[in-house]
């Protein structure tokens, strides 16, 4: 219920555009990495897409696995997939998550390794600009009744890391009381040409650097920012 308020359909959307215009056959093989509780799966296999998922955290995978959608709980820097993709996506600043750009390097072989010939890699960030703009000190809670969140966001303009603290309550009907857990979420905001630095040269084409959901060229004013790669292969 956090993630309410995001914007799937839109990423539906891109998707949509990405593959009518890059891949020009329908459908493509999807594979999701850091796809959370498959919210977006879902709506790209009722939108005919041949999906398959993942996540490295067990409790989104348990989530994910009530949808129904292919599933597995996997890290994206160690994927170990017996069949090729057309396109793999990680969004929703999944990837903010990786905290160095050797990191980035190490997933970008992984990608490759799991994409068909000329198959495409989709991820998106959020930016520092979103960072400064929304998140430098910001308070949200919200409550559902069973459950309640309270949530901390603040930006570290030095280490130009995002933080977000969670503290959800949930109540235990058998006593009315509320059990509390905590999580604490850090992202690391690489600038887009410190990104484009650890993609292997070798391995991938630059298809399009976007600002939001478009297929507009990014600038500083981006708050999210779209990268398509495709999969150079070996001849
Ligand atoms: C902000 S959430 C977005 C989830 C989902 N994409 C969505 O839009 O609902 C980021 C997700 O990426 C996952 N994640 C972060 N780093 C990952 C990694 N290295 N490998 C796999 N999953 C990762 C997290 O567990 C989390 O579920």
């Amino acid at each position: 219920m956090v993630m309410m308020h995001v914007r799937y359909d839109e990423w539906v959307g891109l998707i949509k555009r990405i593959a009518k215009k890059y891949i020009h056959f329908f459908p493509p093989k999807t594979f999701e990495i850091g796809g959370g509780t498959a919210v977006l799966g879902k709506k790209l296999v009722e939108n005919g897409f041949a999906y398959a998922g993942s996540d490295f955290s067990p409790s989104m995978c348990r989530e994910a696995g009530k949808k129904g959608c292919t599933y597995f709980c996997t890290d994206g820097r160690s994927l170990a997939l017996k069949t090729g993709f057309d396109m793999i996506i990680f969004l929703y600043d999944g990837i903010n998550y990786l905290m160095s750009l050797s990191e980035y390097t190490v997933l970008f072989h992984e990608v490759w390794n799991c994409l068909n010939h000329t198959g495409l890699f989709l991820f998106d960030i959020t930016t520092r600009t979103n960072s400064l703009r929304y998140f430098r000190d910001y308070h949200d809670h919200e409550d559902f009744g069973e459950w309640s969140y309270t949530r901390h966001s603040y930006y570290n303009a030095v280490k130009h890391t995002q933080h977000n603290d969670f503290a959800v309550y949930h109540r235990i009907e058998s006593s009315g009381l509320y059990e509390k857990t905590t999580e604490y979420h850090t992202q690391k905001l690489f600038m887009p040409h410190e990104i484009l630095s650890a993609i292997p040269d070798d391995k991938f084409e630059v298809v399009g650097i976007w600002d939001g959901y478009s297929f507009r060229e990014y600038s500083d004013d981006s708050e999210r920012i779209h990268f398509l790669l495709r999969k150079i292969s070996a001849v």
